[in-house]
């Protein structure tokens, strides 16, 4: 970007043109007009979308549409490359790829929301970028508008990182906050998140906690210097959770669930999963409800812990706002544009990170400690709880307690038909056993032989209890 139009004109090149692109035009050709910038102006040169004649913009910006992404990506008066693309398929996200770098070769910075390229990518492309000088902004892929990434590269340049850990996608949270409050089936939530636009059509890379894992990846990068592919975490959905999981949850053991990205510091390593939590309900995240992201970022202030009577539990700062959305997210673009504007320091180096990558490994699945919530559905016999509790003792697990309500026959009919189990509601028995502290890796071969005894009607369902 030359001196002259840093103070001028910023020109934009707009790789997307759905949710989030359009938001950048909303900004960019309505809202920008009325607000004018005194240090520089922003302006688009050129949008690629497959399908101009369908977009908002159009009709007011014909000439600046293209169906050729080269027609941005060469531009010549581009300075800055915002890409905002987003598909399902697999495959395409390297072509994505292939954008960013081309950009780069090309001599223009890049400013992307795409969590999913640079989870996947991110190697080969901050490489592209340090090979071509080029700098690359991110913060709209995690939290949209919560400013995070800027948080924790700058703001917290100097702490030492304990953990980072948080509500990060809007969809599972909307989805079990109102399994939570009305009592409502997952796919009833679901179908209300869909209607609300909260929920894509095909919501399963948020269900399945791909989108999470994804920006746990960024989080990890920036906050651990990890660098870890997609696939490696450990990882779970909120498919499993069911309506009686709130009622164990909530009337046994004061908790309520929610979907969590984690990662943190455990000796020389990272544990690091995403996954349905036990979160207990004097925790700040179990007030965070519906659409909204909460973010945790725990630090140790070197040296200053035991003076302060802090012991080893550090310095906690939550960052909380829309998660989503394409104003929220188109927001924390068009932030990135004015850093690249305002001619900030380079990162030429790689991901910012608060520490050099390398120090950390990841924690393979099986290593991962925790206390464990395990919910039953089982065919109603005498011995069950002390023939699981016997092969959770075989497998070197304490049981902690052991939940069970009374159930009303409706209750039971719904939990049966909820499942198709054939047995009569009088027949079935849930119940809840919390495990004390146990390796994953042990917990899922205890759960293996449990899973193969006659009275198992449902795969057990199981995930981690909140600990700070
Ligand atoms: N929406 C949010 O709240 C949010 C928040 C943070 C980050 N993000 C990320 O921002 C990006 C855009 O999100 P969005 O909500 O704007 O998605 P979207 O509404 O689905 O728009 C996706 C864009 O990608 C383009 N695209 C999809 N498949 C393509 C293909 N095969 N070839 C070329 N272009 C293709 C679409 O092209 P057409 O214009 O031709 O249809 C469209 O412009 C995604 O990476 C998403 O994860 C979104």
């Amino acid at each position: 970007m030359s001196k002259s139009k840093a103070q001028h004109k910023i020109r934009l090149g707009l790789l997307g043109s759905g949710t989030v692109g359009e938001a950048v035009q909303q900004f960019i050709f309505e809202d920008l007009k009325r607000k004018m910038r005194r240090d520089f102006k922003l302006e688009i040169v050129k949008i690629y979308t497959r399908d101009p004649a369908e977009k908002k913009w159009f009709s007011t910006h014909p000439t600046l549409f293209t169906t050729k992404p080269e027609e941005v990506i060469d531009h010549p008066e581009v300075d800055i490359v915002v890409e905002a693309l987003g598909s399902q398929q697999e495959k395409q996200l390297a072509v994505f790829r292939d954008y960013i770098i081309r950009a780069f070769e090309k001599g223009k910075a890049v400013v992307t929301s795409d969590k999913a390229v640079l989870a996947k990518f991110g190697k080969e492309i901050w490489a592209a970028a340090r090979r071509c000088g080029q700098e690359l902004r991110f913060e709209a892929c995690v939290g949209g508008g919560v400013p995070i990434i800027r948080s924790l590269t700058e703001s917290f340049a100097v702490e030492e990182p304990e953990a980072i850990y948080g509500i990060v996608n809007g969809t599972c949270n909307y989805v079990l906050s109102e399994m939570k409050k009305g009592g409502k089936s997952y796919e009833g939530a679901l179908r209300e998140a869909q209607d609300r636009g909260y929920a894509e059509t095909n919501p399963k890379s948020d269900t399945s906690g791909e989108d999470a894992e994804a920006k746990l990846i960024l989080l990890a990068a920036v906050t651990f210097g990890l660098h870890v592919k997609p696939g490696v975490i450990w990882r779970k959905g909120i498919e499993e959770i069911h309506a009686i999981d709130f009622l164990y949850a909530d009337r046994k053991g004061s908790h309520t669930i929610k979907h969590l990205a984690v990662a943190r510091k455990d000796g020389g390593s990272v544990e690091a999963f995403v996954s349905p939590v036990l979160v207990p309900h004097d925790h700040f995240l179990s007030a965070v409800d519906g659409p909204t992201n909460a973010i945790f970022f725990k630090g140790k202030r070197s040296g200053e812990n035991h003076r302060e009577g802090q012991g080893s539990q550090g310095w906690s700062y939550v960052f909380a706002g829309p998660g989503a959305g394409g104003r929220p997210t188109a927001v924390a673009i068009l932030g990135d544009v004015c850093e690249l504007a305002r001619g900030r320091p380079g990162r030429l180096a790689g991901p910012p990170s608060l520490v050099a990558p390398g120090t950390f490994s990841v924690q393979s699945e099986d290593q991962i400690c925790a206390c464990f919530y395990v919910r039953f559905v089982v065919k109603d016999q005498a011995g069950i709880v002390g023939d699981i509790g016997q092969t959770f003792g075989e497998a070197g697990i304490n049981i902690s307690e052991i939940w069970q309500l009374s159930h009303s026959r409706d209750e039971l009919q719904v939990l049966g038909q909820s499942y198709r189990l054939a047995e009569k509601p009088r027949e079935l028995l849930p119940f809840v056993i919390t495990l004390e502290r146990a390796p994953i890796g042990q917990l899922k071969k205890a759960l293996e032989i449990i899973g193969q005894k006659d009275y198992i009607l449902v795969d057990p369902v199981w995930f981690p209890i909140w600990r700070d």
